[in-house]
């Protein structure tokens, strides 16, 4: 299926094949990630940002500038006329009129899928409630694809908050794509829930709890790391239960396989301590940094 005019709502709208041609193109995309290239002069790309964020808002907007284009929009609903009580179908309804292309992020899970339901012009989800962020889980398989030459064949541990962290929801479903064994490393609680285990156990992906980093450390090629998500517990109660339960550092990662890379997506709080920045493993601001040729990727190959 081609890439143009489409939504990317969920990472399950997407095959293996179409996440190889984005790659392919975010790897062409890399040569002009500051020279720039203008294939989109003249389209407009409107950000609604009912959500904080700084990487993903920022190199959607980096990445659109880049290609040429012009971007409008907003990074908090204070200021719109969202405060004088006008609907969420209507704003994007009013977005869809200015721009080529919206981008949303919202608290509220399925506000990407109603914003692609009511928009003509293609609706790209930048994050919603606790369940997706496509564009992330792209860009994380992105950043293993680049730094360790494939996917396939790989053992990746994902340790943190599986539970809440929309992220590792989308990576989970990306990952059941290509052939690799996952390591799920948290306490009981922060486990994936049964929705997502249950879709990536459909499509073959193989997977295993664990309750301690170096009960696998040492097979691993990929760890990604997630903080745990305060602002999605509904009981205060449970997340300080949860509070400060894993931590990595330069320390812990003692043992571990010379190539392994450490992800994040980042933002980190107090579970990827700072020593690890200077170590070989550290991988997750040059992560940060593909979220640039991979939204050129994305914006061109939809846009053109
Ligand atoms: N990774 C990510 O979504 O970061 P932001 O919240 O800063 O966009």
């Amino acid at each position: 299926m081609s890439w143009r005019g489409r939504d990317v709502v969920s990472m399950r709208d997407f095959s293996r094949k179409d996440l190889e041609v984005l790659f392919e193109k975010a790897r062409e995309m890399e040569r002009y990630a500051r020279s720039g290239l203008d294939v989109l002069r003249g389209k407009i790309m409107a950000v609604a940002f009912f959500e904080p964020s700084t990487r993903t808002r920022l190199s959607f907007e980096t990445a659109m500038k880049r290609l040429g284009g012009n971007v409008i929009g907003f990074s908090s609903a204070e200021g719109t006329s969202v405060e004088k009580g006008e609907t969420f179908s209507d704003t994007i309804r009013m977005l869809d009129a200015y721009a080529d292309v919206i981008v949303v992020r919202h608290k509220l899970e399925g506000a990407a899928k109603l914003a692609a339901e009511i928009a003509q012009s293609p609706v790209i989800n930048a994050g919603d409630g606790s369940f997706n962020h496509p564009t992330q889980a792209m860009l994380d398989l992105y950043t293993i694809w680049r730094e360790k030459g494939k996917v396939d064949g790989l053992r990746i541990g994902v340790m943190g908050d599986l539970k809440y962290a929309r992220t590792v929801n989308s990576l989970l479903e990306g990952l059941a794509l290509f052939d690799v064994e996952v390591a799920l490393i948290s306490p009981e609680f922060l486990r994936p829930r049964q929705e997502t285990l249950d879709y990536i156990q459909s499509r073959g992906l193989r997977y295993e709890f664990y309750s301690r980093l170096d009960e696998v450390l040492g097979e691993l090629d990929v760890l990604y790391v997630v903080r745990i998500q305060k602002e999605r517990f509904l009981d205060p109660l449970e997340y300080e239960r949860v509070r400060g339960s894993y931590r990595l550092t330069a320390e812990s990662l003692r043992g571990a396989k010379d190539g392994l890379i450490v992800l994040h997506p980042l933002p980190r709080v107090d579970e990827l301590d700072p020593s690890v920045d200077g170590t070989r493993h550290a991988a997750y601001f040059r992560q940060a940094a593909y979220g640039v040729p991979l939204r050129m990727a994305l914006l061109s190959l939809i846009l053109t």
